[in-house]
């Protein structure tokens, strides 16, 4: 596709933080948005857009929703359940929800949803700078963006030619490390545009402008774009 006008997206993780703000972007640009997450009837929906359940820990749950949506011509999957801490702590059942969520449910996205995509549908899915910068505590994080970046490869290949890509994000204010408090988060956020290259760290807005080019762009599929601020190589 080269422009999203009138094509169907499903939005895998819409509903908050970046996700919200893709949905939102594609949306003002004349799409028909599927918002999907766990809780639904939670999302604050931007215009244009609509909601649907799905639990990509639950196979049936992703069946059910291709059923209900029908054909799309695009998927963005950017979940993330996190299961962080020190490897001796971990606990089996969050290390699997947090791999479904990166790498086992974008599979079975793609074994529900691809079947009827057309030729030029794109897949978007999500790593992270853990994947490329692993540090103490986030051995889950990191191997579930380093399978994301893989599957996306393989899924280039074997479903050709639907388009398929990995977006890594650096450290992001998003929402997502609203639960540290303000005093932690501001001094991670300090830290983090101190030592990454971009000095800064990075917004919504940075992240959907390189997602809406990854499904307007015919020449892009089986690769990583890195929109971390050179954070990976700080
Ligand atoms: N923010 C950052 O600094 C950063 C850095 C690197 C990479 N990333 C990656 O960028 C992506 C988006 O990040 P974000 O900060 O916008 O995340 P976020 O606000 O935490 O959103 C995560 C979303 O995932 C959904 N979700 C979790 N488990 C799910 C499941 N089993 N089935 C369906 N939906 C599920 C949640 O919705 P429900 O709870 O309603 O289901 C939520 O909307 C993630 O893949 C993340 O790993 C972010």
């Amino acid at each position: 596709m080269t422009s999203l006008a009138g094509r169907r997206l499903l939005i895998v993780g819409g509903g908050s933080g970046i996700g919200r703000e893709i949905a939102t972007r594609a949306g003002a640009e004349g799409a028909d948005v599927v918002i999907a997450g766990r809780h639904p009837e939670k999302i604050d929906l931007p215009a244009r857009t609509r909601a649907i359940g799905l639990d990509l820990a639950d196979e049936n749950s992703i069946a059910a929703a291709s059923s209900a949506i029908g054909p799309v011509d695009a998927i963005i999957a950017l979940a993330a359940d996190h299961a962080n801490g020190p490897v001796a702590s971990l606990d089996a059942n969050r290390v699997r929800r947090a791999l479904d969520a990166k790498v086992v449910g974008p599979i079975l996205l793609a074994k529900h949803f691809a079947p009827s995509m057309p030729d030029d549908g794109v897949i978007v899915l999500f790593s992270g700078v853990a994947s490329s910068r692993p540090g103490p505590d986030l051995v889950v994080m990191a191997t579930g963006n380093r399978a994301a970046e893989g599957l996306a490869d393989a899924l280039a290949v074997e479903l050709a030619p639907i388009r398929v890509v990995a977006i890594s994000p650096g450290i992001i204010d998003s929402g997502a490390w609203d639960a540290m408090g303000d005093e932690r988060r501001n001094e991670f956020f300090s830290s983090t545009a101190a030592a990454n290259p971009a000095r800064r760290v990075g917004s919504p807005e940075d992240i959907a402008a390189v997602v809406l080019m990854a499904l307007t762009n015919p020449f892009l599929t089986g690769t990583t774009i890195h929109v971390d601020g050179g954070g990976r190589l700080a």
